[in-house]
């Protein structure tokens, strides 16, 4: 008898059905003893022991639905050994849990700070295996997060409806992409969209860069100009401040986010008709795209062969193509970014794209 707990945590992405599919269908061949728990909204049904047996029947018709049918929520690594506000200890309750339902493991599909929470319960003795999922692809240990590739795919398309538009009236236009911290999203979808220039977070910019690609473009005949910017895109400037002055001077930042502030800048120094678009959560919504499909069930299907073969402590990841198990412990805490000197920026600088730095 297998007893499987599993839980979707953070915010969502696309595919994350199709790797607890590929999970379970993959359990389910291999042994008919089994018995599988589903924790709701995440790390929240573990710890108030809100959870549903599911059964096949589940699993059966959601590869190419988007979203968790198990929902998802996010609590914060940072607060989680601090009790919740009728003094319970969460992690406590979420070994309870555990250990009530005699689980053999907990399966955990989550990025960056879920990671963290799943290695501290397995720090405290838990059997964990964890599965990669995010748009931002900005997790350690494996090339590819499930999301990723959709989320390329919507934000791609975003550019792509916005060049018809910008070229007819002229225009500046900047597409805001997200990402949190990491360029990945922004980079790729920037290359696919065309985009001229790519701003992300881990290559600061000076807008007065942006401003004389921009010129240059209009010297070229060029008439109109598309922006791919990350959501956590930052100039030169602010990188240099400590992370408390940034604080404070955000606080006092009229911009609803960095996208308007260039905008608002370029607009100032070049005169151009500036539009921003914000694709949002679109970028996270729908259907997988079938690499997505492909990567989340072929991860789904390997953490069932680690878990009959009662391997624990691992993320299930992909590495040149193949499928590896890489210790949780190595992958909590640690942000896979773009690196500055990667190739995939210097070719996109060889194609003409300026990253204003
Ligand atoms: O981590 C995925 C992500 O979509 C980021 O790209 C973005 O910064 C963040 O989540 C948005 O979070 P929320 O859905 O909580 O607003």
């Amino acid at each position: 008898m297998k007893r499987i707990g599993m839980l979707t945590s953070g915010g969502d992405c696309q595919a994350l059905n199709a790797a607890m599919r590929g999970l379970v269908k993959t359990l389910a061949n291999q042994t008919s003893d089994l018995e599988i728990f589903g924790f709701l909204e995440g790390y929240r049904g573990l710890i108030y022991g809100d959870y549903r047996m599911l059964t096949s029947d589940d699993f059966a018709g959601i590869l190419t639905q988007g979203g968790t049918i198990l929902g998802s929520s996010r609590v914060p690594f940072k607060t989680i050994k601090d009790p919740d506000e009728k003094g319970l200890d969460k992690i406590e309750s979420m070994k309870l849990h555990y250990k009530k339902l005699k689980l053999d493991c907990l399966v955990v599909l989550g990025g960056n700070g879920s990671h963290k929470t799943a290695n501290l319960l397995r720090q405290e003795g838990l059997n964990i295996v964890t599965l990669p999922k995010t748009i931002d692809n900005d997790l350690w240990g494996t090339d590819m997060t499930f999301g990723f590739q959709t989320a390329v795919e919507i934000a791609t398309t975003a550019i792509d409806h916005i060049h018809t538009t910008a070229a007819s009236h002229g225009r500046v236009f900047i597409v805001e992409v997200m990402g949190h911290k990491v360029g990945w999203l922004t980079l790729n979808a920037g290359i696919a969209g065309g985009a001229d220039i790519i701003l992300v977070p881990e290559i600061p910019y000076d807008v007065k860069n942006v401003v004389d690609a921009i010129e240059q473009r209009r010297k070229n005949g060029k008439k109109f100009t598309i922006l791919a910017v990350a959501e956590g895109a930052i100039s030169k400037e602010d990188s240099k401040l400590s992370k408390k002055e940034l604080k404070e001077k955000k606080k006092v930042n009229p911009y609803p986010s960095v996208s308007y502030e260039v905008a608002d800048q370029i607009q100032k120094a070049t005169g151009a008709e500036m539009r921003v678009t914000v694709p949002g959560h679109t970028q996270r919504g729908g259907s997988p795209c079938p690499y997505d499909r492909v990567l989340a069930s072929r991860l789904g299907s390997e953490a069932a062969a680690l878990i009959l073969q009662g391997e624990y402590g691992f993320m299930v990841g992909i590495q040149n193509r193949e499928i590896v198990k890489v210790p949780i412990e190595e992958v909590a805490g640690k942000l896979k970014v773009v690196s500055p000197d990667a190739s995939i920026v210097k070719e996109a600088k060889m194609l003409g794209i300026c990253f204003g730095d």
